[in-house]
């Protein structure tokens, strides 16, 4: 056997390769703020924007341009307190993006992040004890609350992001009482506690105002609690689980893939996309290792990839380079 064989020439490689990138497995994320006319690069994560909700539309109908059907909205607002409630506010950041974004392509797919930690003046995921420690089923009312709220905004899909336990099936709940039998659950399952979010926290004004989220994200090291945390999401009634960072845990999306027959999407974190996006603007590494990065993903085993990149991929498909 001669490996190189079907190496020769690009017709006999694009015959066999194997795994290929489509604009279908691509979720790009957006950050939402408050005032007007803003569109402001965002200093921890070159290439991607705040938008002011007046300014949305640029965004959105770039990515129309570009053949991106689906969003994922984080919010940025400007009142904090304890509980978070501008959250769950139904005339919120969130809640105002997403009728604005429908209002401009109803045809956009738009998912919500649920998570309290931008919403909290303590900047945990979650309620606190007097102690400082998160309270996992207290919490859970909120959550619910604020995927209720995205979804009577219009959210097609709604993406826990807090890592308390029992929040799936909380939230399926509340979904279902209240009518949205059809609102699909993207549960960030295998979520790590890494030092991969740091662009984003900045980004979003997210970091704990004390500790870290060590009591409720997973573990770097773990593994096979990585496959308990998906089973359960599943059990709880997931429709698609994720693993989050990806690029450094590879290995757990496949692990993941091998494991679930069930869609499986991979976050390409904000601390991925800024390395690799920062070496490419300052010509240390050519602009190739974008799509590669991605397509790495895609090959661990991902079905969809949340991933900052979603545009420059878009242009390397569009432009079939
Ligand atoms: C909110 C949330 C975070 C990210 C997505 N949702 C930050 C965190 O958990 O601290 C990180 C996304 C990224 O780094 O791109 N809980």
């Amino acid at each position: 056997m001669r490996m190189r064989r079907l190496r020769e020439n690009a017709l006999t490689r694009n015959l066999i390769r194997e795994t290929h990138l489509s604009k279908d497995d691509l979720i790009y994320p957006i950050f939402a703020v408050e005032g007007t006319n803003i569109k402001s690069e965002i200093p921890s994560m070159p290439d991607c924007y705040h938008y002011s909700i007046d300014r949305l539309n640029e965004e959105i109908e770039e990515l129309k341009t570009l053949g991106i059907n689906y969003v994922l909205i984080f919010g940025v607002p400007n009142e904090k307190d304890k509980l978070g409630s501008s959250a769950y506010d139904d005339n919120g950041i969130v809640q105002r993006a997403v009728k604005e974004i429908k209002r401009v392509n109803s045809g956009m797919y738009v998912i919500t992040d649920v998570c309290m930690c931008q919403y909290t003046s303590h900047g945990h995921c979650g309620i606190l004890d007097k102690n400082g420690n998160v309270l996992n089923d207290e919490t859970l009312e909120y959550l619910s609350k604020i995927a209720l709220s995205h979804v009577k905004a219009g959210a097609d899909m709604v993406a826990p992001s807090d890592m308390m336990d029992f929040r799936i099936a909380h939230m399926r709940k509340a979904l279902d009482d209240n009518g949205y039998l059809n609102i699909p659950i993207m549960a960030y399952s295998a979520k790590y506690a890494t030092s991969f979010y740091g662009p984003f926290r900045s980004a979003a004004g997210s970091a704990p105002q004390f500790g870290d989220r060590k009591s409720y994200q997973m573990d770097i090291a773990n593994s096979d609690e990585a496959v308990r945390e998906m089973a359960l999401d599943i059990e709880e009634g997931a429709d698609i689980i994720m693993v989050k960072p990806a690029l450094t845990y590879l290995d757990i999306i496949r692990r993941a893939k091998d494991n679930f027959n069930i869609p499986l999407a991979a976050y390409n974190v904000s601390g991925e996309y800024s390395m690799v996006k920062t070496a490419v603007l300052n010509g240390i590494l050519d602009k190739s290792a974008i799509f590669e990065s991605v397509l790495a993903i895609k090959r661990a085993g991902a079905d969809i990839i949340i991933t900052y990149f979603a545009k420059d991929i878009a242009k390397i498909l569009n432009g079939g380079r």
